[in-house]
């Protein structure tokens, strides 16, 4: 595997693979790089002959007081990580390299209405910067497919609308959420966690494996079903930020005859804020 830090050795790099006839692959991650990550990678490098991965923590999907600073950069055990799983070409880019324009100018995409509630409510222009920097990846990489986490569902749905709309020529491929042998789902913030709060974060995935059999037993009483959901997670000691039910292409509020659902939430253990999703079928 070889590491690029600029666009231009990045093009140049996946010309050479795209003249020999490869299909080309492409992960976008930000670091930090768990078993999760590793799954992506491994699913890429399945569908595709060249797989290209990025790690790049994007300041633009960053709020003002959210964790940029504190974001762990781990670059060495991610480039181990990465080629164990089967990288051919990490795209590691400064600041400067994605945005050499500054951020104020550049230049943004924005998806409406999959973009808003949820974590859209609660991060405000975090979408517009995953957009912005996802669209910027795929055309500087023009991949075949592009693998991301089912775990992100919300930006999942951002991305997926976005290909469509903008008739981007990418198959996009979602990961199924890695978790931990408790349920929790991996995530780079899950090492914020001190001992107490790992051993209550399970609590998060049992409230939504709660909540998905009220739903398979047929109750469509959403409101009093989220109202447990969310008295649960207080009382496991959780601060919720949302609990909800969403149909599960389009992210409007599920109705009684949806078949497809998600639940999705996002909860603070202390200052950590966690997601998890879960989807599924209902008999109607
Ligand atoms: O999911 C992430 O790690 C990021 O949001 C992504 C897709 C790499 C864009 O910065």
């Amino acid at each position: 595997m070889i590491t690029v830090n600029t666009v231009a050795d990045l093009r140049t790099a996946v010309a050479q693979a795209r003249r020999e006839g490869k299909r080309i692959a492409l992960v976008p991650t930000m670091g930090n790089l768990h078993a999760g990550h590793a799954a992506l990678v491994e699913t890429a490098a399945r569908q595709a002959d060249f797989v290209v991965a990025s790690i790049f923590v994007n300041p633009l999907q960053f709020g003002p007081h959210e964790d940029l600073d504190k974001y762990p950069r781990t670059l060495e055990a991610d480039q181990a990580r990465l080629q164990a799983a089967g990288c051919h070409l990490l795209f590691h880019p400064g600041v400067d390299a994605m945005y050499p324009d500054g951020m104020d100018d550049q230049t943004r995409v924005s998806v409406p209405l999959v973009s808003e509630g949820l974590c859209g409510a609660s991060r405000p222009g975090h979408f517009e910067g995953v957009a912005t920097v996802v669209s910027k990846l795929f055309n500087m990489v023009q991949p075949d497919l592009a693998v991301f986490g089912e775990k992100d569902f919300q930006q999942l749905a951002v991305i997926r609308k976005l290909v469509r709309d903008l008739n981007l020529p990418i198959q996009i491929v979602g990961e199924p959420t890695r978790r931990a042998d408790d349920g929790l789902a991996l995530s780079s913030r899950n090492g914020y966690l001190n001992e107490a709060q790992r051993a209550t974060a399970p609590a998060l995935y049992r409230t939504l494996q709660g909540l998905a059999q009220g739903l398979r037993d047929g109750r469509t009483d959403y409101p009093a079903l989220i109202a447990e959901g969310l008295a649960a997670l207080d009382a496991a000691g959780f601060r919720p930020d949302y609990l909800e039910i969403r149909e599960a292409s389009s992210l409007r509020l599920a109705a009684p005859e949806d078949r497809q659902v998600v639940i999705l939430a996002a909860a603070y253990l202390g200052a950590t804020r966690l997601i998890d999703n879960l989807a599924l079928t209902r008999a109607v």
